[in-house]
């Protein structure tokens, strides 16, 4: 017989159906409960609440397990093709050849931006941060191709999906570009998706940049990484614009804005702000930790803690391992790695951050692999935007192919006063 939960309100009890995922992980469907009892939950920050059902990414918090469509991370890090995993997350499987050379060559097709575009980027102040950009140009495509604002059908959504996918890293390099006043790189297709990026962010007139083995994976794997997350703030919020039927380009612009959050995508730059405060000689790295266990402090220990893992984030461990290779591939040492090292090492033995679980997240190291690939501070979080598009498209796509899908509206518990009088303006 299927499981019920049992709800007892005073004399009155009502049975709950009890639905399981494929990795056994239970949920109360209070889906009638509100109309059967009359009652709410309350749930601030939806920490216990599942809002979907969804089978691109299952993450197990308690055993630091991370997969897509069912594959461990882990498996993705030894040959990173960051297309076919964007691929995979969107369609549901592994991309057969002929079906990964076809989503290339949209890809290729499709990374210049309409000209009208780059004329908005001139009138931009310079200094303007990235991810506003960002997301107001990802919004604007809509403008350029109308065509997507109704997708319908397999076909259309992976043409909507490459423009995007595409586009991003254009718009990204392009943003880079214009704080520093250098001229665009128009996109080269006979390179691909990472060398791609890193020719419009780093050549300049009459010196192509020449991008290593090495970096190009290193990028492919910092991408695949923050590929998807489940119901994080950033992909819960392209499912809620999603969910009133908008657009799949207004959907991802308004990730990018919760994605730019410091406590969500941009901790990566708040890592690096801390590690090189720390470098300068202004805090050490005991002073650090003392600070984030300080109640009286705004200041966190960023780059730690995370609301769904309770131990080490399986992404963290790949970039940590990831960081030990390139620098040694490279050649190169970096004195933010050996201090995050030591934070994390007086972190994960004080009892502070080991009775809260709290251990690195994916942002603790991808900063200093984005650093040695060349890649600014200011473009980490947009970095974090390229990897995640994929993740945001798969999710939109899932709602948007869900029949049971409905407007998302949450209710509240009302705590302003009870009904009262409009005072004119002479009586207040
Ligand atoms: N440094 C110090 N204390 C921390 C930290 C931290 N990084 N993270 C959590 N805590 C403490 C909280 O103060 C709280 O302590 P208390 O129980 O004494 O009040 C306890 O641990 C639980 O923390 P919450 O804030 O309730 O955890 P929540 O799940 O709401 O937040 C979050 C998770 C936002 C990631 C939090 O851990 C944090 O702020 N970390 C730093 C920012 C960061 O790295 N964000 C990136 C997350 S990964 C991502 O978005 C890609």
């Amino acid at each position: 017989m299927a499981e019920k939960a049992v709800l007892t309100v005073g004399d009155q009890r009502y049975e709950l159906p009890v639905l399981e995922g494929t990795e056994g992980e239970r949920a109360i469907d209070i889906t009638r409960l509100r109309d059967d009892t009359g009652l709410l939950t309350y749930d601030p920050a939806l920490g216990n609440t599942a809002v979907c059902k969804s089978a691109i990414t299952f993450i197990d918090g308690d055993k630091g397990i991370l997969r897509y469509r069912g594959i461990p991370i882990e498996q993705f890090a030894s040959r990173p093709n960051f297309v076919e995993v964007a691929w995979m997350l969107i369609f549901g499987r592994l991309p057969r050849q002929e079906e990964l050379n076809r989503f290339s060559d949209l890809l290729t097709c499709n990374e210049l931006l309409h000209e009208g575009v780059g004329y908005q980027f001139q009138h931009l102040p310079p200094g303007a941060p990235p991810m506003a950009i960002l997301s107001a140009t990802l919004s604007n495509l809509a403008c350029y191709h109308p065509t997507f604002l109704a997708i319908e059908g397999e076909e259309s959504l992976e043409e909507a999906a490459a423009r995007l996918i595409s586009k991003v890293r254009t718009i990204a390099a392009f943003s880079y570009r214009r704080a520093l006043g250098l001229p665009f790189n128009y996109p080269d297709p006979r390179l691909r998706y990472c060398a791609n990026f890193l020719h419009m962010m780093f050549s300049i007139p009459y010196q192509q940049y020449i991008v290593t083995p090495e970096v190009e994976d290193a990028l492919n794997l910092v991408f695949i990484l923050h590929g998807d997350h489940e119901q994080n703030c950033s992909t819960s919020t392209a499912r809620v614009v999603g969910s009133a039927k908008a657009n799949l380009f207004a959907s991802c612009a308004a990730a990018v804005c919760a994605l730019w959050g410091p406590l969500h995508g941009g901790a990566n730059v708040e890592v690096m702000e801390m590690l090189k405060r720390i470098h300068k000689g202004g805090l050490s790295p005991e002073d650090c930790i003392r600070e984030a266990k300080d109640k009286t402090n705004p200041f966190r220990l960023y780059g730690f803690g995370h609301r769904v893992y309770r131990n080490y984030d399986p992404r963290a461990k790949i970039l940590h391992e990831a960081c030990d290779r390139v620098f040694t591939q490279l050649k190169r040492k970096d004195p933010l790695l050996d201090i995050a090292r030591k934070l994390e090492e007086l972190a994960l033995s004080d009892p502070y951050f080991i009775d809260r679980k709290l251990y690195p997240n994916v942002d603790f190291y991808s900063g200093i692999l984005l650093r040695a690939i060349g890649i600014p501070t200011d473009m980490f979080t947009v970095c974090f935007a390229i990897g995640r598009l994929p993740g945001w498209i798969a999710q939109w796509k899932e709602q948007h192919d869900d029949p049971t899908s409905k407007i998302c509206r949450p209710r509240q518990v009302y705590t302003g006063p009870n009904e009262t009088d409009y005072l004119p303006m002479e009586k207040r």
